[in-house]
C-alpha cells in the first residue's frame, strides 16, 4: 500500500492525476496537500471528496511545520505538482514564483528526506530548456536555459532536486512535460481561455505574430507519465514527456474557431509576451523506452472532448473564485498592435 502526498492536487494537472490514480489503483491512498491559491479549486475534485482513500489537507509547501505534519500522516511517496504555473503572472510579479517553486520545493525535499520517503517526484516543465529554433528537440541532456521568471524558478527547483539526490541519496526523479490541455484547466491558459471566450462570442488575444510553436499533450497522458516515473523511474533521472504534436498558436486558434463555428474576426493580435519563447518540442523517446510509457490520446480527439467539456461545464467556470482572467490580457501587454 502506498500513501502519496500529492501537492497542488487542486490545480489542473494534480486534480486529474488524483482522479486517475484513485480510479485505477486500489493500493494507493492520496493526501492532497494544497493551499488553494487562485488556481486551486476544491470543485476540481468534488467527485472524489468522500472517497475512502482520499484526504484533503489545506497547507502551504513553503511552511515547514505544515509539510512535516502532513508527512507524518503515513506518507510513503511525494509527488510535487504545487507551483505558480502561469508565465504571464511571473512577468508581472516573480515573488510568489520564487517562494513556492524554489523555496517550497526545498522545504518539501527536506521533509521528504527526514520522512524517509520511497520516491520523490518533481513535476517540472519543458520550459526549463528555453526556446528552440526551427529544428531540433529538447532531450533530457539539453542544457537548462530558462527565459521567464516562471521557468527560472522551475529550473532552480530542478537543480535542488538533483542536488538532494546526489548529496543525500534522496530517491528523486524529475519529469519535464510540454503544454497540457484537458478538463479543469484554469481559463487563463490558451486553450481554456480561448474556448470560454469564443463560446461567449468574445475575442481571443493572440500574442505577437502567433507563430510561436507549442507541443500539446492531453493531461491524462501527462498523468500516466508522472505515474510511470513514480513507479519505475530511476532515482537521479529526468524523463521528458510530450505529445509529438507541434502547433503554432495561430493554427491552434484557427482550429478552435472552426470547431466552435466562430468567425476569424474574433482574433485580436495583441502585443507580444516579453521574452516569449518561440518554439518548444519534446523528444520523449527515453520515457517510452525506459518507462514503457505511451500516449493514448490523439490531439484531434482530445481537443474535441476538451471543448465539449468546457461547453458542458459552464457552472465550473462560473464558480471560479477569481474572475481576473476575464480581463487579464487587457491589463498588461495587451494593447492592439
Ligand atoms: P495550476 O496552476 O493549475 O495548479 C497549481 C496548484 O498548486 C493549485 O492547486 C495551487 O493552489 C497549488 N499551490 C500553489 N502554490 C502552493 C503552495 N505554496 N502550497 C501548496 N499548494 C500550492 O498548475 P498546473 O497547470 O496543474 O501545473 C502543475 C504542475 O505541472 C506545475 O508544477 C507546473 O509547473 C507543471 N507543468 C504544467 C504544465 C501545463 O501545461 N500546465 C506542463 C508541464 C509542467
Ligand atoms: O510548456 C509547458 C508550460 O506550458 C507549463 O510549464 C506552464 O505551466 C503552462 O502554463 C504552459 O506555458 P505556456 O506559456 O506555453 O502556456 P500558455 O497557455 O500561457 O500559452 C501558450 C501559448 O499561447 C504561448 O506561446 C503564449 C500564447 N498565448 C497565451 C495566452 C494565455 C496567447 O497568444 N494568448 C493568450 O492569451
Amino acid at each position: 500500500m502506498s500513501t502519496l502526498l500529492v501537492t497542488g492536487g487542486c490545480g489542473f494537472i494534480g486534480s486529474n492525476f488524483i482522479r486517475h490514480l484513485l480510479a485505477t489503483d486500489r493500493a494507493v491512498s492520496v493526501i492532497n496537500f494544497d493551499c488553494l491559491t487562485y488556481a486551486g479549486n476544491l470543485a476540481n475534485l468534488a467527485d472524489v471528496v468522500d472517497h475512502p482513500r482520499y484526504r484533503f489537507v489545506k497547507g502551504d509547501i513553503t511552511d515547514r511545520e505544515q509539510v512535516r505534519a502532513a508527512l507524518r500522516l503515513g506518507v510513503t511517496d511525494v509527488i510535487n505538482f504545487a507551483a505558480e504555473s502561469h508565465v504571464d503572472r511571473s512577468i508581472q510579479d516573480s515573488g510568489p514564483f520564487v517562494r513556492t517553486n524554489v523555496i517550497g520545493t526545498q522545504v518539501l525535499l527536506d521533509a521528504a528526506r527526514e520522512g524517509g520517503v520511497k520516491k520523490y517526484v518533481q513535476v517540472s516543465t519543458d520550459e526549463v530548456y528555453g526556446s528552440l529554433g526551427a529544428d531540433g528537440f529538447f532531450t533530457e541532456a539539453t542544457p537548462l536555459h530558462p527565459n521567464s521568471p516562471y521557468s527560472a524558478s522551475k529550473a532552480g527547483a530542478d537543480l535542488l532536486v538533483q542536488a538532494y539526490e546526489h548529496t543525500f541519496g534522496l530517491p528523486a526523479v524529475i519529469t519535464r512535460c510540454s503544454n497540457n490541455y484537458g478538463p479543469y484547466q484554469f481559463p487563463e491558459k490558451l486553450i481554456p481561455l480561448f474556448v470560454t471566450n469564443l463560446v461567449r462570442d468574445e475575442p481571443v488575444p493572440v500574442y505577437g505574430d502567433g507563430q510561436q510553436v507549442r507541443d500539446w499533450i492531453h493531461v491524462l497522458d501527462h498523468c500516466t507519465g508522472v505515474e510511470a516515473a513514480w513507479r519505475r523511474g530511476k532515482p537521479g533521472e529526468v524523463y521528458n514527456f510530450g505529445g509529438r504534436c507541434e502547433k503554432t498558436n495561430l493554427d491552434l486558434t484557427l482550429t478552435l474557431l472552426d470547431l466552435l463555428g466562430k468567425p476569424r474576426t474574433l482574433i485580436r493580435y495583441v502585443k507580444d509576451r516579453p521574452g516569449h519563447d518561440r518554439r518548444y518540442a519534446i523528444d520523449c523517446a527515453k520515457a517510452e523506452r525506459e518507462l514503457g510509457w505511451a500516449r493514448q490520446t490523439t490531439f484531434d480527439q482530445g481537443l474535441l472532448e476538451t471543448i465539449n467539456w468546457y461547453k458542458a461545464n459552464a457552472t465550473w467556470i462560473a464558480g471560479i473564485k477569481t474572475k481576473d482572467y476575464l480581463t487579464y490580457y487587457e491589463n498588461q501587454y495587451d494593447r492592439l498592435q
